[in-house]
C-alpha cells in the first residue's frame, strides 16, 4: 500500500510520541496548565535534533539523594573561589574536585591549574575573555585586539560587545574553519592578541585549526597573545574519543577553555567548566571580599551549589568509561546519519570529528517536528538544516527522520 504524504507524517507522529521511544508516562500535578506542558515536553524529548542537549541524562539517583535529604528546601550558593577558602552550605570542595577530574583531560596539570563550574558555555567564554584581556593587559599594559572567526558561535561577538572590546571577526572557509592568511591579514601586531578558538563552530560543526593559526601568530614573537577555546559541545566528547589531542593544551598550546556542562555531559540544567592556568588567574584583577573571606577573582559572586555536585555525580556513576561509550555512539551514529541521508538521495556535509551533520533544509513541517536548526550557505545550495547528533538521537531516531524525509521527497 503506498501511504501520502499526509499519512506518513500521522504515522511519524505516532511513533515519535516520547512514549513510543522512552516508554514514560507523565504524573499530574493538579495544575492543567503544568500537566499540559509536561505532557509536551514528553512528546517533543526525543525530537530535539537540532541543538547540542543531551536529552538523557542519569540523574534519577541523584534527585532521590537529593530529595531524600532534603535539599530542595534550603540554599547551597557557592559564593567563593573553589580552591580557596570555602564556606559553610557551600559545595566548593566538590566543584573543586571537578575541575581537578576535568583538568588533566585538556592538558593541564594539577599543580598548576585553577577553574570553575560556570552558568553556561557562554559563563565559561566570558570568564575566558574577560580573563584574557585582564592578563594581556596586566603583563603588558595594552588592551588586546579580539579575533575570533566568522563562523563562531555568536556568544563570543555578543560577549565583546559587553565589555567593549576591539573585535576582528577573521573568514572562515566553506566548512567553516578560521583562514590562516586571513587571520594574517587581520592581525595588528602592535597590539596584544585575544584570540578565540571555536571548537566547533555552532551551524557547521567547524574545529579552527590551531596548529595552523598558532603558527601564523608564531611569526610575530613581539605580539603577545592569549588564546581562549570555546569548546561548548566538542570540549565534552573529544577527550573520551581518538581525537583527545585535538583538546589536549600539551600539544596545542591554550591558556583557557570553556565547555557546556548541559551538552556531551548531560546535566538538566545549564552549567559548564572554565579551566585556566595559575599565572592566568594570578594575573587577574583582585578583589578581596572580607565578607565572603575570598579573593574573588570570577565574575559572579552566587553561583549555584548544585550543578557541581551533579557534576560530580556523574563523575562517579558516568564516568570515563560511560562518557567513552557515549561518545563512540554518537560518532557512529553521525555516520549511519549521513549514509542514510546519502542513500535517501540528500547531499550532506560534516567536519571530521563532528557529531553535526548538515544537507539541504527539507519542508518547513519536518524542520518544526524535529526541530531542526536552520542556516543558508550559497556554497551549498542555499537553504540548510542541520542535526547534531546527541546521546538521545539514536538510529531508531534517525530511521524515523529518514522516513519523514523520504515520505517528503
Ligand atoms: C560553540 C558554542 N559556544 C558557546 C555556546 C553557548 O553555550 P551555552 O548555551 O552553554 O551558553 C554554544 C551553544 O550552543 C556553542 O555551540
Amino acid at each position: 500500500m503506498r501511504l501520502s504524504y499526509t499519512n506518513v507524517l500521522a504515522l511519524v507522529a505516532l511513533l515519535t510520541s516520547a512514549t513510543a521511544l522512552y516508554g514514560q508516562e507523565t504524573v499530574k500535578s493538579g495544575f492543567e496548565k503544568l500537566d499540559e506542558w509536561t505532557e509536551q515536553c514528553h512528546t517533543d524529548r526525543p525530537w530535539t535534533l537540532g541543538y547540542p542537549c543531551n536529552q538523557v541524562s542519569s540523574l534519577t539517583d541523584f534527585y532521590k539523594w537529593y530529595t531524600d535529604n532534603e535539599m530542595q528546601n534550603f540554599l547551597v550558593n557557592n559564593a567563593g573561589d573553589p580552591f580557596g577558602n570555602v564556606g559553610a552550605l557551600c559545595s566548593g570542595k566538590f566543584e573543586r574536585e571537578v575541575i581537578e577530574y576535568f583538568a588533566p583531560k585538556y592538558g593541564f596539570t594539577l599543580d598548576d591549574v585553577w577553574g570553575l563550574v560556570t552558568m553556561s558555555g557562554t559563563d565559561g567564554n566570558n570568564h575566558g575573555i574577560y580573563f584574557g584581556v585582564n592578563y594581556l593587559q596586566n603583563t603588558t599594559g595594552k588592551m588586546p585586539v579580539v579575533y575570533v572567526s566568522d563562523e563562531a558561535h555568536y556568544s563570543n561577538y555578543r560577549l565583546c560587545d559587553l565589555q567593549n572590546l576591539e573585535v576582528r571577526l577573521v573568514k572562515s572557509d566553506d566548512m567553516g574553519c578560521m583562514i590562516p592568511d586571513s587571520l594574517e591579514v587581520a592581525l595588528d601586531t602592535t597590539r596584544p592578541c585575544l584570540m578565540i578558538y571555536a571548537m566547533g563552530s555552532t551551524f557547521k560543526g567547524a574545529i579552527d585549526d590551531q596548529a595552523a593559526l598558532n603558527a601564523v601568530l608564531a611569526r610575530h614573537p613581539e605580539m603577545p597573545v592569549y588564546r581562549h577555546v570555546d569548546a561548548a559541545l566538542f570540549g565534552g566528547y573529544l577527550p573520551f574519543t581518538k581525537y583527545r589531542e585535538l583538546v589536549d593544551r600539551r600539544v596545542i598550546p591554550y591558556e583557557s577553555i570553556s565547555i557546556s556542562g548541559h551538552k556531551f555531559f548531560g546535566i538538566d540544567s545549564p552549567c559548564g567548566l572554565f579551566i585556566t592556568k595559575r599565572n592566568v588567574y594570578e594575573n587577574q584583577t583582585s578583589f578581596d571580599i572580607p565578607y565572603l573571606n575570598a579573593n574573588m577573582r570570577m565574575i559572579n559572586c552566587s553561583r549555584s551549589g548544585i550543578e557541581p555536585l551533579k557534576f560530580w555525580w556523574l563523575i562517579q556513576t558516568v564516568g570515563d568509561a560511560g562518557w567513552s561509550a557515549q561518545a563512540t555512539a554518537m560518532l557512529e551514529n553521525t555516520e549511519y546519519l549521513k549514509a542514510e541521508l546519502t542513500r535517501i538521495g540528500i547531499p550532506c556535509w560534516s567536519n571530521t570529528y563532528s557529531n553535526t551533520v548538515f544537507f539541504k533544509r527539507p519542508a518547513d513541517e519536518i524542520v518544526k517536528r524535529f526541530n531542526l536548526a536552520n542556516s543558508a550557505d550559497e556554497h551549498f545550495g542555499g537553504k540548510l538544516s542541520h542535526v547534531v547528533v546527541m546521546q538521545h538521537v539514536t538510529r531508531e531516531a534517525i530511521d524515523i527522520f529518514i522516513n519523514a524525509l523520504e515520505a517528503e521527497k
